[in-house]
């Protein structure tokens, strides 16, 4: 094979995995979230997740409601998302930890939560029925497995 033919055939196999290989958007988070999702827990220090400070935001407008006000369980399609910081302030963001309400059914023993975990490009590192995640929300059955109090 020509040396032409080989650089070809690389750079098609390299590029092929490449894209297989690079991560998917979130469906759940709109790149203009910050315009659509409303504030329902202002930057506060936690524990729990890797980093130390979280902002968490609610959509549609009714999910919100029912966030603020306790009204669990929250209703199928409600999207809630702790944006990830490393300062008190919330200014320098590290990502995104997401929740998203399935269908009756979809995991009814981790109150039918579909979690993410986000890099800051909105990009998905992790997905699904996480144990990781809902081993510890596990802890707030009483408010629809959501951790953070008002
Ligand atoms: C070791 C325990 C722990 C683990 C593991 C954990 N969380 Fe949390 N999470 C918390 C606590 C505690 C809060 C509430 C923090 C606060 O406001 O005081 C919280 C809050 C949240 C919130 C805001 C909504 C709410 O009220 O619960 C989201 C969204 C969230 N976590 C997603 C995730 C995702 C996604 C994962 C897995 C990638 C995850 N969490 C793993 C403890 C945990």
């Amino acid at each position: 094979m020509s040396a032409r033919v080989w650089v070809w055939a690389v750079s098609f196999i390299l590029c092929g995995c490449f894209q297989d290989s690079t991560p998917k958007h979130s469906d759940y988070l709109p790149l203009d979230y910050q315009s659509k999702f409303r504030l329902v827990r202002t930057c506060r220090q936690i524990s729990g997740h890797e980093s130390n400070y979280q902002q968490v935001l609610a959509w549609p407008v009714s999910a919100a409601d029912e966030y603020f006000t306790g009204q669990y369980p929250l209703d199928e399609g409600s999207v809630i998302v702790a944006e990830q910081h490393g300062d008190p302030s919330c200014g320098s963001l590290n990502g995104y930890y997401l929740m998203a309400k399935e269908k009756v059914g979809y995991d009814p023993t981790n109150a039918n939560w579909h979690w993410q975990k986000l890099d800051i490009n909105q990009r998905i590192e992790e997905d699904g029925k996480l144990a990781t995640c809902s081993s510890c929300h596990a802890k707030c059955t009483a408010s629809d497995d959501l951790c953070a109090p008002p």
